[in-house]
């Protein structure tokens, strides 16, 4: 698998390796004590899971169409810190490398992780 040529989207796993890798990631979360209650407050945390699905297929080039809010909507208002931001996206890269990502598509998620913190972070 070269990275030059395959979409970021099949590197993931398509659908189902995403679906894997989100599992993990909201595993993680529940894990991690840094961001476990911002989650465990969630009333349907079932429907967010669908739709960091479907925001990571679409964000990844796949065909899926994300149907949740868009990131400024979603995290306005919940005053989310640096350190937060921070801890998902180490429970982001921790549930990419359980998965048997490679590291040269980690870091390219990293960087889109990163690109989006202007609109998480305390907006
Ligand atoms: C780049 C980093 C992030 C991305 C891409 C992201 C993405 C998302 C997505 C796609 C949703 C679902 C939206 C919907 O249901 O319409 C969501 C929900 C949520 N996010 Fe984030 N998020 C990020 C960072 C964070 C951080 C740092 C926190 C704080 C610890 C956080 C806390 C939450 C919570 C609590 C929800 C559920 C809200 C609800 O119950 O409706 N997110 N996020």
């Amino acid at each position: 698998m070269n990275q030059a040529t395959t979409s970021l989207y099949e590197r993931l796993g398509k659908r189902e390796g995403i679906a894997r890798i989100t599992r993990s990631l909201i595993e993680n979360h529940m894990a991690n004590p840094l961001v476990k209650t911002r989650y465990e407050r969630s009333e349907n945390l079932e429907r967010v899971e669908q739709r960091v699905i479907e925001f990571f297929c679409a964000g990844a080039g796949g065909p899926e169409s994300y149907s949740g809010r868009d990131m400024l909507a979603t995290h306005r208002g919940m005053n989310i810190s640096e350190q937060e931001f921070v801890a998902v996206v180490d429970d982001a890269m921790a549930a990419l490398e359980s998965n048997g990502i490679d590291l040269g598509t980690r870091g390219e998620v990293l960087g889109i992780l990163w690109s989006l913190k202007g609109e998480v972070i305390r907006v």
